[in-house]
């Protein structure tokens, strides 16, 4: 399958903001999930979304088939490093729409997120992910993604 990319139009933006909340939601582990009111939550999503389409240094990119069939999306941005004070290339959300996983399109975003972040002098690509989501980190992992450091929670009783 060709997938061709464009930067998404304003009228992409409530689909990408919806299926953004909604795998946001499911990254969130289970125990903080049951402290949330979801409806509050999602309205702090959306806050965070907007803020993001806004800023300058970042961008969305839309993929679909050669039909201009939607197949998923990635937002990629600027990212600081406080340990180095260096910026690097920041893949905040990637996302395959559910009919089209398994089929190397992860990949394909991947690489067009490598490339994007490379034309802009980046020298390195970050992303964070939930340790729960197996699918995306194997995907991570076969496009060369190590883990450098992690986040370490515990719950106070
Ligand atoms: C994570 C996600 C983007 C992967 O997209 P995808 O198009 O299915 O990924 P690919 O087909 O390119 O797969 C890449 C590799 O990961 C592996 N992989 C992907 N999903 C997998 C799954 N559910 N189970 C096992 N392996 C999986 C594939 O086997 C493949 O490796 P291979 O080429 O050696 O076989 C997709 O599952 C998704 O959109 N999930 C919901 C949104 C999300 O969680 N985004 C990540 C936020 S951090």
């Amino acid at each position: 399958m060709q997938v061709v990319f464009r930067d998404a139009k304003k009228t992409d933006l409530p689909l990408i903001q919806r299926f953004t909340v909604e795998t946001g939601w499911k990254d969130i582990p289970e125990n903080q999930r049951g402290r949330l009111d979801r409806e509050k939550w999602s309205r702090h999503m959306v806050k965070v979304f907007e803020d993001f389409a806004k800023r300058k240094d970042s961008k969305i990119f839309v993929a679909e088939d050669e039909k201009h069939v939607f197949l998923g999306y990635f937002f990629v941005g600027e990212g600081f490093d406080t340990m180095t004070g260096m910026t690097h290339g920041f893949i905040y959300d990637i996302f395959v729409a559910a009919e089209y996983r398994g089929k190397g399109i992860g990949k394909t975003l991947i690489e067009k997120a490598e490339t994007y972040c490379r034309e802009r002098g980046y020298p390195r690509i970050l992303l964070m992910v939930s340790a729960e989501n197996q699918p995306a980190i194997r995907l991570y992992t076969k496009t060369g993604f190590k883990t450098e450091h992690m986040y370490m929670g515990k719950e106070l009783g």
